[in-house]
């Protein structure tokens, strides 16, 4: 699915409004990721707000979304590495919540449900297996990359709802980066990968009624250039999206925060996830990143 010719503005005075600051060609790197295949994806507990055990989720759907979304990432250039499922943890194809890996450095997740609790240690094994030493055992409820997001000086960090403040500090102190906690105010964007995403090392895209007004005002001091996702777009989950610098990987539904990247030069890469937003999860949820 790609966004109709219309919303693109690319000639005439709307084509130039507001976007003359902004650099021509986006540049984008090469990531290393981590997903986990839907195998024994299903939706049989509630944890957020998006879960219905009754209505459950198509897991060959799901299982097509997915790779098509492993294909989209080869397509770009990155790399996809597999973690083997394991039977019994249907959320396990939500490998963001895994771990955050930062300069080879494992930070590994303890979940906040005990319907999640064994993922903590599978993904950690699957790190120790794949020849990395530093893998620090979490003495604080954190849901990895779900609520850490990396930037090149600082490591923005959710909570309210799963990870702990404690956490933070924690990660802060094991990676040697400074984490800034955001509060996240609205069960529908419960990490805060469903309400916010990086562009690239210093600047961010967001749904500002996610957060608390003090941490509304904290992303306001730290990314005066952020673009600002509506609400349309937040509940289709369009923030959780992987930006490698140009591209976007997007849920499609999301059309004017994707027609808003392109007009600040970005490329989209729409996709389907629907399948998986039936558990609270898009694109981005279902990644790693590895960062040696
Ligand atoms: N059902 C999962 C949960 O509620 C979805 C996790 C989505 N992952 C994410 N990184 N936001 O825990």
């Amino acid at each position: 699915m790609t966004v109709s010719p219309a919303m693109e503005p690319t000639t005439g005075p709307a084509a130039s409004a507001g976007v003359a600051s902004e650099p021509t060609a986006r540049k984008a790197s090469p990531r290393r990721f981590l997903m986990c295949p839907p195998e024994h994806f299903a939706v049989t507990y509630a944890i957020n707000p998006w879960m219905d055990p009754e209505a459950g989720a198509d897991r060959d759907r799901a299982a097509a979304q997915w790779e098509a979304l492993r294909e989209t990432y080869l397509e770009l250039g990155h790399r996809v590495e597999l973690i083997e499922p394991v039977e019994g943890l249907p959320d396990m194809v939500f490998a963001a919540n895994g771990a955050l890996v930062v300069d080879g450095r494992v930070y590994g997740a303890r979940f906040r449900h005990a319907e999640r609790a064994a993922e903590g240690p599978a993904y950690a094994a699957w790190f120790r297996d794949n020849g990395f030493t530093e893998v620090l055992e979490a003495e604080h409820v954190n849901e990895g990359e779900g609520d850490f997001l990396v930037l090149d000086e600082l490591i923005l960090a959710g909570t309210g709802f799963r990870t702990e403040v404690a956490a933070h500090q924690e990660a802060q102190e094991f990676l040697g980066r400074p984490v800034v906690t955001l509060r996240l105010v609205d069960p529908r964007f419960y990490h805060l990968d469903t309400a916010l995403f990086p562009l690239d090392g210093r600047n961010v895209a967001y749904y500002p009624g996610a957060f608390s007004p003090g941490s509304r005002a904290v992303l306001e001091r730290l990314f005066p250039d952020a673009l600002i996702a509506d609400e349309d777009d937040a509940a289709v989950l369009g923030l959780n999206a992987v930006c490698d610098g140009r591209h976007v990987v997007i849920n499609a539904e999301a059309q004017r925060l994707i027609a808003q990247l392109r007009r600040h030069g970005y490329e989209p890469v729409p996709v389907d996830l629907s399948e998986l937003r039936k558990a609270g999860g898009g694109p981005k949820c279902c990644t790693l990143e590895i960062r040696v």
